[in-house]
């Protein structure tokens, strides 16, 4: 029998989920500027580490036998993901980009073009838009059909349900994500959640589209 539980993150968890987030989605020809491909370490030291304390960042993390088996990541303050770092971590942050960048010296142009969104993404088709779903991650092991049938479903709609019950808690009845055209794994998730293409728009280095779910109160859905 296989132990399975969805949870919050915690401190230990932080260096491997910077090694699979970089694994899954740091290869810069098919990300762009994203964070993840400043590289692992930045992940886990900066993204994740420093983001335990941040009440509105939320990661839950999928564990089979207590390896982890998934990533899900959202916020409900889309504006406060980065200002709260550089706010309540500057020290830390500034440590964490220099070692990436020591280490990986094409990791500070990502660093740069990721500076803008301190303020949150100011886009006219996000305007009351409070939820962001930033990211998820399952290994494709963990994505067959064979091993969903071991635990009663697939991890990443099981997340999904998660967040939509947080934001709802929240009273958050909106939220967003971003996706490359040419993730088609994501782009057929996001759909299938009930979450439409609210706008394209030019982002870490792509042309990226922006899907927005508008949730029913009882759990419903329906697109924005
Ligand atoms: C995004 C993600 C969490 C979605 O989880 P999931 O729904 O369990 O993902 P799957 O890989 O099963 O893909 C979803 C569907 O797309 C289909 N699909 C995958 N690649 C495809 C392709 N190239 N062409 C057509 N269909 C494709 C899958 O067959 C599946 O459909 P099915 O359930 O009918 O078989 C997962 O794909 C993932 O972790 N990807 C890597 C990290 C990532 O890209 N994160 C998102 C960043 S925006």
């Amino acid at each position: 029998m296989i132990g399975f539980v969805i949870e919050r993150y915690r401190a230990e968890d932080c260096a491997e989920l910077g090694r699979l987030h970089f694994d899954l989605l740091g290869d810069p020809a098919r990300n762009g500027y994203s964070l993840a491909t400043v590289g692992p370490e930045f992940m886990a030291d900066a993204f994740y580490r420093l983001s335990l304390d941040n009440p509105a960042f939320h990661c839950d993390v999928a564990r089979v036998d207590g390896r982890i088996a998934g990533f899900h990541v959202f916020t409900s303050e889309a504006s406060s993901l980065t200002s709260f770092l550089v706010r309540r971590h500057p020290a830390g942050l500034v440590l964490a980009a220099l070692r990436s960048v020591v280490r990986r010296p094409r990791s500070l142009v990502a660093l740069l073009r990721n500076l803008r969104y301190l303020g949150g993404e100011q886009l006219s088709f996000l305007a009351d838009v409070k939820g962001w779903w930033i990211v998820a991650g399952i290994p494709p092991v963990y994505r067959t059909k064979e091993f969903e049938a071991t635990i009663g479903g697939s991890i990443a709609h099981m997340m999904m349900a998660r967040m939509e019950r947080t934001f709802r808690e929240a009273d958050i009845d909106k939220w967003y994500v971003v996706v490359p055209p040419d993730n088609i794994p994501s782009t057929i998730f996001v759909q299938r959640c009930g979450a439409v293409h609210g706008g394209t728009a030019f982002a870490q280095g792509k042309e990226m589209r922006y899907y927005i779910k508008q949730m029913l109160p009882e759990g419903g859905s329906r697109g924005a």
